[in-house]
Protein backbone atom coordinates (compact mmCIF):
# COMPACT_ATOMS: atom_id res chain seq x y z
CA UNK A 1 0.00 0.00 0.00
CA UNK A 2 1.41 3.23 -1.05
CA UNK A 3 0.80 7.00 0.86
CA UNK A 4 -1.41 8.14 -1.52
CA UNK A 5 -4.39 6.14 -1.42
CA UNK A 6 -5.64 7.25 -4.58
CA UNK A 7 -2.47 5.34 -6.20
CA UNK A 8 -3.37 1.58 -4.70
CA UNK A 9 -5.29 -0.87 -7.14
CA UNK A 10 -8.85 -0.17 -7.38
CA UNK A 11 -11.03 -2.39 -5.65
CA UNK A 12 -14.63 -1.23 -7.82
CA UNK A 13 -14.43 -0.49 -11.32
CA UNK A 14 -17.25 1.28 -12.50
CA UNK A 15 -17.44 1.50 -16.34
CA UNK A 16 -19.63 3.66 -18.68
CA UNK A 17 -22.39 3.17 -16.38
CA UNK A 18 -26.01 4.23 -17.47
CA UNK A 19 -29.19 3.89 -16.25
CA UNK A 20 -32.48 5.50 -17.60
CA UNK A 21 -35.93 5.69 -15.84
CA UNK A 22 -38.21 5.83 -19.14
CA UNK A 23 -37.16 9.08 -21.03
CA UNK A 24 -34.98 10.12 -18.24
CA UNK A 25 -31.42 9.39 -17.86
CA UNK A 26 -30.57 9.62 -14.67
CA UNK A 27 -26.92 8.30 -14.64
CA UNK A 28 -25.40 8.81 -18.47
CA UNK A 29 -22.39 6.68 -19.16
CA UNK A 30 -20.31 7.13 -15.70
CA UNK A 31 -16.96 5.93 -15.45
CA UNK A 32 -15.77 5.23 -12.01
CA UNK A 33 -12.78 3.80 -9.94
CA UNK A 34 -12.45 3.32 -5.98
CA UNK A 35 -8.83 2.45 -5.24
CA UNK A 36 -8.29 0.33 -1.89
CA UNK A 37 -8.61 2.18 1.25
CA UNK A 38 -9.70 5.20 -0.31
CA UNK A 39 -12.53 7.62 1.21
CA UNK A 40 -13.87 8.90 -2.02
CA UNK A 41 -16.88 11.52 -2.48
CA UNK A 42 -19.97 11.83 -5.25
CA UNK A 43 -21.31 14.85 -4.75
CA UNK A 44 -24.05 16.95 -6.99
CA UNK A 45 -27.02 18.59 -7.04
CA UNK A 46 -30.74 17.06 -5.69
CA UNK A 47 -31.71 14.72 -8.52
CA UNK A 48 -28.30 14.42 -10.22
CA UNK A 49 -27.89 10.73 -10.14
CA UNK A 50 -26.10 9.68 -7.11
CA UNK A 51 -28.47 7.49 -5.04
CA UNK A 52 -29.18 5.87 -8.75
CA UNK A 53 -25.38 5.74 -9.49
CA UNK A 54 -25.24 3.79 -5.70
CA UNK A 55 -28.19 1.49 -5.98
CA UNK A 56 -26.57 0.19 -9.43
CA UNK A 57 -23.40 -0.52 -7.67
CA UNK A 58 -25.47 -2.24 -4.93
CA UNK A 59 -26.35 -4.44 -7.52
CA UNK A 60 -30.40 -2.65 -6.50
CA UNK A 61 -31.27 -1.79 -9.69
CA UNK A 62 -29.87 -3.15 -13.10
CA UNK A 63 -27.91 -0.74 -15.65
CA UNK A 64 -29.28 0.09 -18.95
CA UNK A 65 -25.69 0.06 -19.91
CA UNK A 66 -22.17 -0.50 -18.41
CA UNK A 67 -20.39 -2.85 -16.21
CA UNK A 68 -19.44 -2.91 -12.51
CA UNK A 69 -16.13 -4.95 -11.56
CA UNK A 70 -15.68 -5.66 -7.50
CA UNK A 71 -12.27 -7.30 -6.31
CA UNK A 72 -11.87 -8.48 -10.03
CA UNK A 73 -15.14 -10.09 -10.62
CA UNK A 74 -17.37 -8.76 -12.91
CA UNK A 75 -20.77 -8.41 -10.72
CA UNK A 76 -22.91 -5.80 -12.60
CA UNK A 77 -23.82 -5.71 -16.18
CA UNK A 78 -26.97 -5.96 -18.95
CA UNK A 79 -28.28 -9.27 -18.59
CA UNK A 80 -26.87 -11.80 -21.41
CA UNK A 81 -28.97 -14.91 -22.27
CA UNK A 82 -30.95 -15.25 -19.17
CA UNK A 83 -33.64 -16.65 -20.82
CA UNK A 84 -31.25 -19.82 -21.74
CA UNK A 85 -30.80 -20.38 -18.21
CA UNK A 86 -33.86 -21.94 -17.40
CA UNK A 87 -33.36 -23.96 -20.41
CA UNK A 88 -30.13 -25.76 -18.11
CA UNK A 89 -32.45 -26.24 -15.51
CA UNK A 90 -34.74 -28.77 -17.30
CA UNK A 91 -31.99 -30.45 -19.72
CA UNK A 92 -30.22 -32.65 -17.90
CA UNK A 93 -33.93 -34.26 -16.30
CA UNK A 94 -35.35 -34.06 -19.50
CA UNK A 95 -32.33 -35.83 -20.90
CA UNK A 96 -32.13 -38.80 -18.41
CA UNK A 97 -35.66 -39.06 -18.78
CA UNK A 98 -35.94 -39.28 -22.19
CA UNK A 99 -33.22 -41.58 -21.80
CA UNK A 100 -34.92 -43.90 -18.94
CA UNK A 101 -37.92 -44.09 -21.60
CA UNK A 102 -35.66 -45.73 -24.07
CA UNK A 103 -33.89 -47.88 -22.34
CA UNK A 104 -37.23 -49.38 -20.74
CA UNK A 105 -38.59 -49.60 -24.20
CA UNK A 106 -35.55 -51.39 -25.36
CA UNK A 107 -35.90 -53.58 -22.37
CA UNK A 108 -32.77 -53.10 -21.40
CA UNK A 109 -34.20 -51.73 -17.97
CA UNK A 110 -37.48 -52.60 -16.12
CA UNK A 111 -39.30 -52.74 -12.76
CA UNK A 112 -37.00 -51.52 -9.91
CA UNK A 113 -34.36 -49.57 -11.79
CA UNK A 114 -36.90 -47.96 -13.99
CA UNK A 115 -38.62 -46.27 -10.91
CA UNK A 116 -35.18 -45.81 -9.39
CA UNK A 117 -33.92 -43.46 -13.18
CA UNK A 118 -37.97 -41.72 -12.94
CA UNK A 119 -36.66 -40.89 -9.41
CA UNK A 120 -33.14 -40.02 -10.08
CA UNK A 121 -34.67 -37.33 -12.95
CA UNK A 122 -36.81 -35.89 -10.20
CA UNK A 123 -34.26 -35.18 -8.02
CA UNK A 124 -31.74 -33.72 -10.93
CA UNK A 125 -34.73 -31.60 -11.84
CA UNK A 126 -34.86 -30.71 -8.10
CA UNK A 127 -31.60 -30.23 -7.50
CA UNK A 128 -30.90 -28.17 -10.41
CA UNK A 129 -33.77 -25.60 -9.58
CA UNK A 130 -32.00 -25.67 -5.71
CA UNK A 131 -29.18 -24.65 -7.66
CA UNK A 132 -30.53 -21.53 -9.41
CA UNK A 133 -31.92 -19.92 -5.96
CA UNK A 134 -29.01 -20.67 -4.15
CA UNK A 135 -26.69 -19.72 -6.36
CA UNK A 136 -23.15 -20.46 -5.20
CA UNK A 137 -19.90 -18.51 -7.32
CA UNK A 138 -19.04 -21.59 -8.55
CA UNK A 139 -22.97 -21.84 -10.68
CA UNK A 140 -22.69 -18.06 -11.82
CA UNK A 141 -19.00 -18.56 -12.78
CA UNK A 142 -19.78 -21.40 -15.29
CA UNK A 143 -23.09 -19.74 -16.51
CA UNK A 144 -20.55 -16.70 -17.23
CA UNK A 145 -18.09 -19.18 -19.41
CA UNK A 146 -21.00 -20.20 -21.88
CA UNK A 147 -22.32 -16.86 -22.28
CA UNK A 148 -25.16 -15.87 -19.63
CA UNK A 149 -25.12 -13.60 -17.38
CA UNK A 150 -27.17 -11.88 -14.57
CA UNK A 151 -26.52 -9.02 -12.33
CA UNK A 152 -26.06 -9.67 -8.95
CA UNK A 153 -28.33 -9.09 -6.49
CA UNK A 154 -28.05 -6.79 -3.43
CA UNK A 155 -27.27 -9.68 -1.17
CA UNK A 156 -24.94 -11.04 -3.30
CA UNK A 157 -22.99 -8.10 -3.30
CA UNK A 158 -23.13 -8.21 0.48
CA UNK A 159 -21.47 -11.47 0.33
CA UNK A 160 -19.05 -10.13 -1.60
CA UNK A 161 -17.65 -7.48 0.33
CA UNK A 162 -19.91 -4.20 -0.39
CA UNK A 163 -21.91 -2.46 2.79
CA UNK A 164 -24.39 0.21 3.10
CA UNK A 165 -26.02 2.77 4.92
CA UNK A 166 -29.20 4.34 3.40
CA UNK A 167 -30.22 7.76 2.53
CA UNK A 168 -33.55 7.65 4.68
CA UNK A 169 -32.33 5.29 7.90
CA UNK A 170 -33.85 2.23 7.30
CA UNK A 171 -33.26 0.55 10.86
CA UNK A 172 -35.22 -2.43 12.81
CA UNK A 173 -37.55 0.68 14.36
CA UNK A 174 -39.07 -2.29 16.63
CA UNK A 175 -35.34 -4.24 17.52
CA UNK A 176 -33.08 -2.91 20.15
CA UNK A 177 -29.50 -1.99 19.07
CA UNK A 178 -27.52 -4.91 19.50
CA UNK A 179 -30.02 -6.73 17.38
CA UNK A 180 -30.17 -4.40 14.69
CA UNK A 181 -26.57 -5.61 14.50
CA UNK A 182 -26.84 -9.01 14.59
CA UNK A 183 -29.25 -9.02 12.02
CA UNK A 184 -26.05 -7.48 10.05
CA UNK A 185 -24.47 -10.41 10.66
CA UNK A 186 -26.63 -13.37 9.43
CA UNK A 187 -24.46 -13.51 6.65
CA UNK A 188 -21.22 -14.40 8.52
CA UNK A 189 -23.27 -17.09 10.61
CA UNK A 190 -22.47 -20.90 9.92
CA UNK A 191 -25.07 -22.37 12.14
CA UNK A 192 -28.21 -24.25 9.97
CA UNK A 193 -31.53 -24.05 10.87
CA UNK A 194 -31.31 -27.66 12.35
CA UNK A 195 -28.18 -26.54 14.50
CA UNK A 196 -29.90 -23.48 15.86
CA UNK A 197 -33.30 -25.12 16.68
CA UNK A 198 -31.24 -28.15 18.66
CA UNK A 199 -29.11 -25.24 20.66
CA UNK A 200 -26.13 -27.05 19.83
CA UNK A 201 -22.50 -26.04 21.89
CA UNK A 202 -20.99 -24.76 18.25
CA UNK A 203 -24.29 -22.94 17.82
CA UNK A 204 -24.28 -21.53 21.41
CA UNK A 205 -20.93 -20.37 21.19
CA UNK A 206 -21.27 -18.67 17.66
CA UNK A 207 -24.18 -16.59 19.04
CA UNK A 208 -22.03 -15.71 22.00
CA UNK A 209 -19.02 -14.55 19.74
CA UNK A 210 -21.41 -13.03 17.28
CA UNK A 211 -22.59 -11.00 20.42
CA UNK A 212 -19.25 -10.49 21.39
CA UNK A 213 -18.64 -8.83 18.35
CA UNK A 214 -22.15 -7.15 17.53
CA UNK A 215 -20.54 -5.21 21.10
CA UNK A 216 -17.31 -4.33 20.06
CA UNK A 217 -19.20 -3.06 16.71
CA UNK A 218 -21.10 -0.51 18.97
CA UNK A 219 -18.73 0.53 20.80
CA UNK A 220 -16.11 1.30 17.55
CA UNK A 221 -19.57 3.60 16.29
CA UNK A 222 -19.87 4.77 19.86
CA UNK A 223 -22.58 3.58 21.05
CA UNK A 224 -21.14 1.69 23.79
CA UNK A 225 -23.84 0.75 26.43
CA UNK A 226 -26.56 1.58 24.06
CA UNK A 227 -27.24 -2.08 22.79
CA UNK A 228 -30.43 -2.55 24.76
CA UNK A 229 -31.91 0.43 24.02
CA UNK A 230 -35.03 0.62 21.29
CA UNK A 231 -33.55 1.35 17.28
CA UNK A 232 -36.67 3.94 17.63
CA UNK A 233 -35.37 6.08 21.18
CA UNK A 234 -31.87 6.45 20.08
CA UNK A 235 -31.41 10.21 18.69
CA UNK A 236 -31.30 10.86 15.50
CA UNK A 237 -27.08 11.08 15.10
CA UNK A 238 -26.65 7.57 16.76
CA UNK A 239 -29.32 6.19 14.66
CA UNK A 240 -26.96 7.09 11.85
CA UNK A 241 -24.06 5.22 13.80
CA UNK A 242 -26.55 2.25 14.47
CA UNK A 243 -26.85 1.71 10.63
CA UNK A 244 -23.43 2.17 9.94
CA UNK A 245 -22.61 -0.63 12.60
CA UNK A 246 -25.17 -3.08 11.40
CA UNK A 247 -23.03 -2.25 7.76
CA UNK A 248 -19.89 -3.19 9.31
CA UNK A 249 -21.46 -6.51 10.77
CA UNK A 250 -21.39 -8.12 7.48
CA UNK A 251 -17.98 -7.57 7.35
CA UNK A 252 -17.24 -4.97 4.20
CA UNK A 253 -14.39 -4.36 2.32
CA UNK A 254 -15.74 -1.62 1.06
CA UNK A 255 -18.73 0.99 2.66
CA UNK A 256 -21.01 3.04 0.85
CA UNK A 257 -22.76 5.37 2.96
CA UNK A 258 -25.73 7.97 1.51
CA UNK A 259 -25.77 10.95 3.02
CA UNK A 260 -24.42 9.88 6.59
CA UNK A 261 -24.09 13.63 7.60
CA UNK A 262 -28.06 14.39 6.79
CA UNK A 263 -29.69 15.96 9.71
CA UNK A 264 -26.79 15.87 12.08
CA UNK A 265 -25.91 18.80 14.12
CA UNK A 266 -22.04 20.21 13.99
CA UNK A 267 -21.21 18.19 16.55
CA UNK A 268 -22.52 14.78 15.39
CA UNK A 269 -20.94 15.53 11.99
CA UNK A 270 -17.65 16.01 13.61
CA UNK A 271 -17.66 12.59 15.41
CA UNK A 272 -18.90 11.25 11.85
CA UNK A 273 -15.95 12.30 10.67
CA UNK A 274 -13.81 11.10 12.81
CA UNK A 275 -15.54 7.95 12.56
CA UNK A 276 -15.01 7.20 9.25
CA UNK A 277 -11.68 8.30 9.09
CA UNK A 278 -10.98 5.25 11.93
CA UNK A 279 -12.96 2.71 9.56
CA UNK A 280 -10.42 3.48 6.99
CA UNK A 281 -7.32 3.39 9.26
CA UNK A 282 -7.89 0.90 11.45
CA UNK A 283 -10.17 -1.30 9.58
CA UNK A 284 -8.53 -0.37 6.37
CA UNK A 285 -11.76 -0.02 4.90
CA UNK A 286 -12.88 1.72 1.37
CA UNK A 287 -15.49 4.31 1.04
CA UNK A 288 -17.80 5.73 -0.86
CA UNK A 289 -19.77 8.79 0.52
CA UNK A 290 -22.25 10.82 -1.29
CA UNK A 291 -22.33 13.66 1.02
CA UNK A 292 -24.34 17.44 0.66
CA UNK A 293 -22.17 19.08 3.73
CA UNK A 294 -19.24 20.51 2.27
CA UNK A 295 -17.02 20.32 5.12
CA UNK A 296 -17.39 16.54 5.39
CA UNK A 297 -16.59 15.68 2.15
CA UNK A 298 -13.66 18.23 1.51
CA UNK A 299 -12.19 17.18 4.98
CA UNK A 300 -11.81 13.72 4.54
CA UNK A 301 -12.10 12.73 0.88
CA UNK A 302 -9.00 11.39 -1.40
CA UNK A 303 -10.82 12.26 -4.38
CA UNK A 304 -14.67 14.21 -5.13
CA UNK A 305 -16.20 13.32 -8.02
CA UNK A 306 -19.17 15.44 -9.10
CA UNK A 307 -22.34 14.45 -10.88
CA UNK A 308 -24.54 16.94 -12.63
CA UNK A 309 -27.62 15.63 -14.63
CA UNK A 310 -26.59 12.66 -14.32
CA UNK A 311 -23.05 13.03 -15.83
CA UNK A 312 -19.33 13.16 -14.50
CA UNK A 313 -18.55 17.05 -14.72
CA UNK A 314 -15.49 16.83 -12.73
CA UNK A 315 -13.24 14.70 -10.75
CA UNK A 316 -10.26 15.44 -8.27
CA UNK A 317 -8.95 16.47 -5.26
CA UNK A 318 -11.21 18.63 -2.87
CA UNK A 319 -9.02 21.39 -3.73
CA UNK A 320 -9.15 20.85 -7.53
CA UNK A 321 -13.20 20.29 -7.47
CA UNK A 322 -13.53 22.94 -5.44
CA UNK A 323 -12.15 25.40 -8.32
CA UNK A 324 -13.40 23.77 -11.18
CA UNK A 325 -15.52 26.64 -12.86
CA UNK A 326 -18.04 23.65 -13.62
CA UNK A 327 -18.45 22.90 -10.38
CA UNK A 328 -18.78 26.19 -9.05
CA UNK A 329 -21.66 26.59 -11.66
CA UNK A 330 -23.46 23.42 -11.68
CA UNK A 331 -23.42 23.18 -7.43
CA UNK A 332 -21.12 24.83 -4.98
CA UNK A 333 -22.52 28.27 -6.50
CA UNK A 334 -25.77 27.74 -5.33
CA UNK A 335 -26.42 30.03 -2.48
CA UNK A 336 -27.23 27.05 -0.04
CA UNK A 337 -24.10 24.94 -1.10
N1 LIG B 1 -37.20 4.64 -9.45
C1 LIG B 1 -37.21 5.76 -10.18
N2 LIG B 1 -38.12 5.95 -11.16
C2 LIG B 1 -38.10 7.06 -11.92
N3 LIG B 1 -37.23 8.08 -11.77
C3 LIG B 1 -36.31 7.95 -10.80
C4 LIG B 1 -36.25 6.80 -9.95
N4 LIG B 1 -35.21 6.96 -9.08
C5 LIG B 1 -34.67 8.15 -9.36
N5 LIG B 1 -35.31 8.76 -10.38
C6 LIG B 1 -34.96 10.05 -10.98
O1 LIG B 1 -33.61 10.02 -11.35
C7 LIG B 1 -32.97 11.26 -11.09
C8 LIG B 1 -31.80 11.05 -10.15
O2 LIG B 1 -32.29 10.75 -8.86
P1 LIG B 1 -31.35 10.36 -7.64
O3 LIG B 1 -32.21 9.99 -6.49
O4 LIG B 1 -30.36 9.36 -8.09
O5 LIG B 1 -30.62 11.73 -7.36
P2 LIG B 1 -29.66 12.15 -6.16
O6 LIG B 1 -28.45 12.74 -6.79
O7 LIG B 1 -29.47 11.03 -5.22
O8 LIG B 1 -30.51 13.30 -5.46
P3 LIG B 1 -30.60 13.73 -3.91
O9 LIG B 1 -29.42 14.62 -3.66
O10 LIG B 1 -31.86 14.50 -3.85
O11 LIG B 1 -30.62 12.52 -3.07
C9 LIG B 1 -34.05 12.16 -10.50
O12 LIG B 1 -34.57 12.96 -11.56
C10 LIG B 1 -35.09 11.20 -9.99
O13 LIG B 1 -36.37 11.78 -10.02
MG1 LIG C 1 -29.91 10.70 -3.21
Amino acid sequence: MSENPLDNEPILVAEGVSRRFGGLVAVNTVDFTIPERAIVSLIGPNGAGKTTFFNVLLGVIDPTAGSVVFRGRRMIARPERVGFESLLWVLPAVLLGLLSGLLAEAGIVSGRLVALLGFLTLMLLVGSLLLAIIRPVWYSTALERIGIFRSARPNDMVTAGVGRTFQNIRLFQNMTAIENVLVGMHTQLHGNLLEAFLQTPRVKAEEKAAERRADDLLTLVGLHGKGNEGARNLPYGDQRRLEIARALAANPKLLLLDEPAAGMNPKETLDLVALISKLRDDLGLTILLIEHDMKVVMGISDRVTVLDHGEKIAEGTPEQVRKDPRVIEAYLGAPAA
